[in-house]
């Protein structure tokens, strides 16, 4: 039985196959050459520091491929990682390297059943055309489960961008409760089904993710917004209107207003829609990041994402209820 990294515990001695998302050279303090590497496998992700023969691993080892490795696995600081004893590189033959790359908790069938059972509560027959539209369509449903929403701040795995999908819906869902008079809940939760759909084609890779080319010159909202169109010229006739209205919650979701832009989120559900997106993404950006500090610090360093440093729950609040959990 292969060991996972959601297994590991710190003293444990481990032999197995890992899936090498990066390798990086550095040199301590007292003048030592080691190496750092991410590693993974569908339960999660585990750095690895290798001390000796640095040079040779340095020539046989490459990126996004697949690695035994013997190793002790240490706690520091509050979090697992491996000290690396041996370590090679494992032919393609011998290992598939999607069964390493990292899944969404649970794994993706049950992320999907979720998502069909919230598309499910949509009434309206056109929005409902729209989803019916995409959701029939293997093709895409099988790229649109399985892809990312992000390459490092948010959802970096298979299903990310399933999960991410699923919980804007549910934040949507939660926010326009007690506002139905403002808020169309078949409008804001077809959009936000659609608000990421371009990422499917933004972002490629196994363990190593990479934008594409459309994805660096275009990015996934003028992806998804074309993707949107394309669709809706297959079903025939549609509302121009709607379609206009999905289009600016696909296009503008990102969008802060007074950063220059002529076109901000405008509508109940396109703004509503931006929030719930906004607050899904730092909370999964959290959970992905959280103690990934190098030393005992009690602030983390600045965070470009969230654009500040991050209260360190391991080196504070000792009483806090979370502590308990987390342990
Ligand atoms: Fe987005
Ligand atoms: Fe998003």
């Amino acid at each position: 039985m292969k060991t996972k990294i959601a297994t590991l515990a710190a003293n444990q001695q481990v032999t197995g196959l890992f899936g090498l998302r990066a390798l990086t050279v550095k040199t301590s303090k007292k003048g030592m050459d080691y190496m750092e590497l991410a590693l993974c496998d569908s339960s999660g992700k585990i750095k690895g520091y290798l001390l000796d023969d640095v040079a040779e691993a340095l020539e046989s080892l490459e990126a996004d491929s697949v690695v035994q490795v013997h190793a002790v696995i240490h706690l520091y600081n509050g979090v697992l990682e491996m000290k690396i004893q041996t370590i090679r590189p494992v032919r393609e033959e011998e290992a598939d390297i999607r069964e390493f790359a990292p899944v969404v908790t649970g794994g993706v069938a049950p992320w999907k059943v979720k998502l069909l059972a919230i598309l499910g509560l949509i009434r309206n027959s056109n929005c409902r055309r729209i989803v019916d539209a995409f959701t029939s369509d293997e093709v895409f449903m099988d790229r649109f489960v399985h892809a990312p929403a992000g390459l490092i701040e948010h959802h970096n795995y298979v299903g990310g961008l399933l999960e991410h999908t699923v919980n804007v819906m549910r934040h949507a869902a939660f926010l326009s409760k007690g506002n139905e008079a403002l808020i169309n809940r078949d409008l804001l939760l077809t959009g936000c089904f659609l608000h990421d759909i371009g990422k499917t084609k933004e972002i490629d890779g196994m363990l190593t993710l990479k934008y594409t080319m459309p994805g660096r010159l275009l990015g996934h909202t003028v992806l998804g917004a074309s993707m949107l169109e394309e669709r809706i010229k297959r079903i025939g006739p549609y509302p121009a209107d709607l379609a206009m209205l999905f289009k600016h919650m696909i296009l503008y979701h990102h969008v802060e207003a007074g950063v220059g832009s002529l076109v901000v989120p405008c509508t109940p559900e396109a703004i509503t829609l931006h929030e719930a997106d906004s607050t899904d993404a730092k909370i999964n950006h959290l959970y992905c990041h959280l103690g990934e500090s190098e030393e005992n610090r009690l602030w983390s360093h600045y965070d470009g994402f969230l654009k500040t440093e991050i209260l360190q729950r391991n080196s504070f609040g000792a009483s806090l209820p979370y502590k308990s959990e987390a342990a």
